[in-house]
């Protein structure tokens, strides 16, 4: 449409971007969670922010700064998570959902302490609402995409994920390979999109691959997008 790519174009926008891990509390002591940073959640909502948008970063624990500008809401748990998102989701444009949430959490938390004793311990987990299935579900004006971290075969999960969540996108990445995905700087991603062709990246820092996601979000909202 002849406009140059480098214009901003989520300006007066809401964006909501979920980032990572979870945790499942066993005890005031003990809990159960995943070797996600957050690192790529928080470089996606740096970069909505850079296109305009007023950027919600709903994160699990991690370690990282704040990107300038955007509103943080802390949360723990799943539930922690869904209910943060839950009241947000209707007034949103796009959510791009990095999260890397538990899906099995312990059925009961103990108050106090487990102690050991001789025998062995099992812990009866049940499962977490899937956040992203549930968006899926409301969806109204939304734009929707999920992240999905696979250690095999990538693009039949990722295609099997949009159609099930009802996605626009998901941005796939393979675990696999020693220095990429989880904990690391670098990334190496797929895009997925209903009815595209996959878009392969080079491996590289998640700053340059979220740069990368915002632009292939931006047809949705500048008219050419279905
Ligand atoms: N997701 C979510 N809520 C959950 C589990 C996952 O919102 N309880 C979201 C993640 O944030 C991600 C997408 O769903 O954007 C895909 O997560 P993934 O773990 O890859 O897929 P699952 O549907 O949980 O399937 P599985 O773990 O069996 O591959
Ligand atoms: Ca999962």
């Amino acid at each position: 449409n002849g406009k140059p790519p480098s214009l901003p174009y989520l300006k007066g926008k809401k964006v909501l971007v979920s980032a990572g891990p979870t945790r499942e509390i066993i005890d005031p002591v003990r809990f159960l969670s995943n070797r996600s940073s957050g690192k790529t959640g928080f470089a996606v909502a740096q970069a909505a922010q850079a296109q305009g948008a007023e950027v919600t970063l709903v994160t699990g624990p991690t370690e990282l700064p704040t990107p300038p500008g955007v509103r943080r809401i802390d949360v723990t748990s799943a539930q922690d998570m869904l209910d943060a998102i839950a009241p947000l989701y209707d007034d949103v444009d796009l959510v791009i959902k990095t999260a890397a949430v538990a899906d099995y959490t312990p059925d009961e938390t103990f108050p106090h302490k487990v102690k050991k004793s001789d025998g062995d311990l099992s812990i009866h987990m049940v499962r977490t609402v899937d956040i992203l299935g549930e968006l899926g579900r409301r969806k109204d004006k939304q734009i929707l995409v999920g992240f999905a971290a696979e250690t095999e075969n990538l693009a039949q999960y990722a295609e099997k994920k949009i159609q099930e969540k009802n996605l626009d996108m998901i941005v796939a990445n393979n675990v696999n390979e020693k220095g990429i995905g989880f904990a690391s700087d670098d990334n190496q991603i797929t895009i997925f999109r209903r009815d595209h062709e996959s878009i392969e990246y080079e491996k590289q820092s998640k700053e340059d691959l979220a740069h990368h996601l915002l632009e292939e979000i931006r047809p949705f909202f500048e008219g050419d997008g279905e």
